[in-house]
């Protein structure tokens, strides 16, 4: 299975990933690894580990579509069979869905469909939740939404912050990215009904 990595931030949950195949854990192929901005530590790290890296940067573009057409035509110059939102803040357009429809995966450290958004962490301690988690899902054109491949809860201590919080919900993220891969990439991807 030949995946694309999408990332905007630190990408610790892609090194995850690249531990797991470096250690035969993980049997894909990485075909590269993209960012919507410069300078990521994402793209560094997979860079450092021999990976081919690109960046579509978001600020180049006036016209949000532009960026999204730039985007699919870069993504899809690699031929994957798999797109890997991996912390990807940017939100994608129809094109690109259609372009990738049911294979653009995205992890989500909240139990959807409860607290979608960027800060699906802050928003469930905000609330008061005593359990949340994480969730790993085929995306669609909504924020957040589409069929659920795989979620794991975590509890809510006492006390804890956002960044506890986050910090123990990537624990169980690598973990469940990690199996969720690996099952696409012996099993392919499940046809799950749109809800
Ligand atoms: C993950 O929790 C992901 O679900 C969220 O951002 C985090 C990515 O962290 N959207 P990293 O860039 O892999 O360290």
């Amino acid at each position: 299975m030949r995946i694309v990595v999408l990332v905007s931030g630190t990408g610790s949950n892609l090194q995850s990933v690249l531990d797991a195949i470096d250690a035969g854990d993980l049997d894909i192929d990485i075909a590269a690894v993209g960012a919507d901005r410069p300078d990521t530590y994402g793209v560094e790290r997979a860079a450092a580990a021999g990976y081919e890296t690109f960046v579509v940067n978001f600020r180049d573009y006036t016209v949000r579509a532009d960026w999204n057409r730039a985007l699919t035509e870069k993504v899809a110059s690699y031929s994957p069979d798999v797109v890997l939102s991996s912390g990807f803040m940017r939100i994608v357009d129809e094109h690109f869905i259609n372009t990738f429809a049911g294979r653009y995966i995205n992890t989500h450290p909240a139990l959807l469909p409860s607290f979608p958004g960027a800060h699906g962490v802050r928003d469930a301690l905000a609330y008061g939740v005593k359990v949340s988690g994480c969730t790993v899902h085929i995306a669609d054109a909504g924020v957040d939404t589409g069929p659920i491949l795989a979620q794991a809860a975590v509890e809510v201590l006492d006390g804890d912050t956002e960044e506890s919080l986050h910090e123990r919900i990537k624990v169980q993220e690598r973990r469940l990215l990690i199996e969720t891969l690996r099952q696409l990439s012996t099993a392919g991807i499940p046809s799950i009904p749109q809800r």
